[in-house]
C-alpha cells in the first residue's frame, strides 16, 4: 500500500511562491488550463488562495472570492495524482469554514456541465444547481455549458 494514502494534508495559504507548482498542476489537472497570467491575477488581486498540502508539497487548490455575503468558488483542483483520496471533499469543507468565519451566508461556483466527478462531489457536499450559464466554458468542441450552484452555509 502507498503510505501516502494513509496521511492527511494540511490546509493553508497559497503564496506567490507557489506559483510554478500551481501552473504544474492546472496543467495537469485541466483540459483547458488557467494560464500564469489567470493564476498571477487571483494571487495578487485579493481572491483567497487556499493551498492543500501533504509534507509540504502542494497536492490542491482553491481561489475563493468574497463578494458581500457570499463566496465564489473560482477554483477547486486536487492534483490527478492524489484524487479519490477524500482530499477534495476535505478541501471543499476547509473552504466552507473559512467562508462562514467570514460572515458569508452562501458559497456559489460553476462547474462544467459534463464534470460528473465534480457535480458528484458538490451535489453530495449540499449544494443544489440554481441556473446554468449557457456556453460558458471554451473548450476543444465549442464552448460548454456551466451549472451554476449554491450551497448554504
Ligand atoms: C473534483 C475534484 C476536486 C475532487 O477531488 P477528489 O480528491 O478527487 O475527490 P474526493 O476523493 O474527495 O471525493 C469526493 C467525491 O467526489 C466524487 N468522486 C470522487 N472520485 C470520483 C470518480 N472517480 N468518479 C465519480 N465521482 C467521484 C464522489 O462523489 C466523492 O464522494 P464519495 O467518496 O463520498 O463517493 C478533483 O477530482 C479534481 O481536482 N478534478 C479536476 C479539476 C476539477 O474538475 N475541479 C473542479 C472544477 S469545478
Amino acid at each position: 500500500m502507498n503510505i501516502n494514502a494513509l496521511k492527511i494534508p494540511s490546509i493553508s495559504e497559497l503564496s506567490q511562491d507557489d506559483l510554478d507548482a500551481l501552473l504544474a498542476m492546472e496543467h495537469r489537472a485541466y483540459a483547458v488550463p488557467w494560464t500564469r497570467g489567470n493564476l498571477n491575477e487571483s494571487l495578487q488581486n485579493g481572491h483567497i488562495g487556499m493551498a492543500c498540502r501533504l509534507e509540504g508539497e502542494l497536492v490542491g487548490y482553491a481561489f475563493l472570492m468574497c463578494v458581500l455575503d457570499e463566496m465564489h468558488l473560482l477554483n477547486l483542483t486536487i492534483d490527478p495524482g492524489f484524487q479519490g483520496r477524500g482530499w477534495g471533499r476535505l478541501l471543499l469543507e476547509a473552504v466552507k469554514d473559512r467562508a462562514r468565519a467570514l460572515g458569508c451566508t452562501q458559497l456559489l461556483l460553476e462547474v462544467r456541465h459534463g464534470n460528473t466527478r465534480a457535480l458528484a462531489l458538490y451535489r453530495n457536499s449540499g449544494f443544489k444547481p440554481i441556473g446554468v450559464s449557457q456556453q460558458y466554458y471554451p473548450s476543444f468542441h465549442g464552448r460548454e455549458d456551466a451549472i451554476v450552484m449554491r450551497s448554504f452555509l
